[in-house]
């Protein structure tokens, strides 16, 4: 082994030449292997790590370098984060517990009392309530704008605005935000822009060189794929992930587990076949549910009729990514109470797909949001926001395409 396993690190980076591609990065990309010359990377399940000396323990305490106690680092984790960047297109990532704990860290390292953020009123419920009502518990003010509309979020920004935080495609409307347009407002006002880029992971969609500064992960969903670990990650320019979120992950302890990052990185390697099969199948679930008759309206931004189809395209590598929402609307179902029988109907009869409020995994999942993900928000709200009790979400796994649409259909033709 190398003298330090920082100097791993770099010696596995300078193997590889300039240039590989992201498919290539995403299996190639780690610290060096031990002295046993393991081809999958190995999982380092520890939580402290010997010291040579007692100099050099203080020296990297003090720097912050190599590997000291597993809160600050582990090298199965820095092999993750490192995989990440460079799929991400980043020069740094540090990964987190979870998707939520990664914008924990983002406020905790980036807010301070009297800061203003710029939020899109679409992002995921628990990212509303963690900047309105948790950080609003210390000084920071969020003003939430429409998703699609720039000239709101230009309205919004105040002096004291530091971020922006935006969410492409959003959950459960499939909303599609023009990252560089908000990139271009983020940085004339001085402040950075964030992307939660968890819908469409890396395989389809790059935030960081369409203008954003960070990128953020629910490592979760797509990233591990197969529905096994919690996750999450902060990708972006080294001087933030190492002088600003490290210490705070250091101080803070938001650290992800070795095992769950392992399962991640290993999860990372079939990402772009994963996301790629995912997209396709629900384009074709997508237009199928088109033709339904019990359909009134299909959300996807693979469709030709999706507001921001043209938006999505361009930004999203041409696919639409694995989540659709529809609308069931069946005949005479004008209250909410029949329009909600209908999708339970729906949900209710199917016999392959879970009924489960997750997405990225291998299988596909079916969802209420107007009773779970959004089941929180008062019935004007949720009209508000376009959530209505006919809704059913979709998250597209890797079943054979006519499997899902049969299962579908044994709620859908009876209705
Ligand atoms: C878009 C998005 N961001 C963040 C999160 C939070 O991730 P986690 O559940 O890993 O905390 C989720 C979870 O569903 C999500 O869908």
């Amino acid at each position: 082994m190398t003298d330090t396993n920082e100097e791993a690190a770099r010696l596995a980076r300078a193997r590889l030449p300039a240039g590989l591609r992201p498919e290539t990065l995403a299996v190639r990309t780690a610290l060096a292997p031990s002295q046993h010359g393991e081809n999958s990377e190995a999982l380092f399940l520890t939580s402290t790590f010997v010291q040579p000396d007692a100099q050099t323990s203080a020296r990297r305490f003090a720097q912050m370098e190599d590997f000291t106690y597993a809160r600050t680092s582990n090298p199965t984790v820095r092999s993750l984060e490192a995989r990440l960047a460079a799929m991400e297109g980043a020069e740094a990532a540090v990964a987190t517990a979870t998707g939520m704990s990664a914008i924990l860290l983002l406020g905790m390292g980036l807010l301070k009392s009297g800061d203003h953020v710029v939020c899109s009123r679409s992002v995921f419920g628990s990212t509303v309530s963690l900047f309105a009502k948790e950080f609003g518990k210390f000084g920071v003010e969020t003003s939430f704008v429409s998703q699609t509309d720039l000239a709101e979020w230009r309205r919004a920004v105040r002096p004291t605005t530091r971020l922006l935080f935006a969410e492409t495609p959003t959950n459960p409307l499939t909303e599609v935000c023009d990252i560089a347009g908000l990139a271009d407002i983020a940085h004339a006002a001085g402040a950075l822009l964030t992307v939660d880029n968890t819908f469409c992971s890396p395989a389809l969609q790059r935030p960081l060189l369409l203008g954003a500064d960070l990128v953020m992960h629910a490592g979760t969903k797509y990233l591990d794929g197969q529905g096994r670990v919690m996750a999450g990650a902060l990708c972006g320019a080294e001087r933030l992930i190492h002088d600003v979120f490290g210490p705070t992950l250091r101080t803070a302890g938001m650290t992800l587990a070795p095992f769950n990052a392992w399962v991640v990185l290993k999860g990372l390697e079939t990402l772009a076949l994963r996301m790629k099969a995912q997209s396709e199948a629900t384009l074709a679930v997508a237009q199928w549910l088109q033709d339904q008759p019990a359909v009134a309206r299909v959300y996807y931004p693979g469709l030709a009729s999706h507001p921001q189809h043209e938006l999505a395209m361009r930004q999203q590598s041409g696919l639409g990514g694995a989540v659709l929402s529809f609308d069931v609307g069946a005949e005479g179902a004008d209250s909410a109470e029949a329009a909600r029988a209908a999708a339970f109907h729906v949900i209710d009869s199917t016999r392959v797909l879970s009924i489960a409020t997750n997405l990225g995994d291998t299988k596909s999942l079916v969802t209420h949001p107007a009773t779970t993900s959004h089941g929180r928000l008062t019935e004007a709200q949720r009209q508000e926001s376009g959530i209505g009790q006919g809704m059913i979400r979709l998250a597209v796994g890797l079943e054979h395409v006519s499997d899902i649409t049969d299962d579908l259909h044994r709620g859908l033709g009876s209705l």
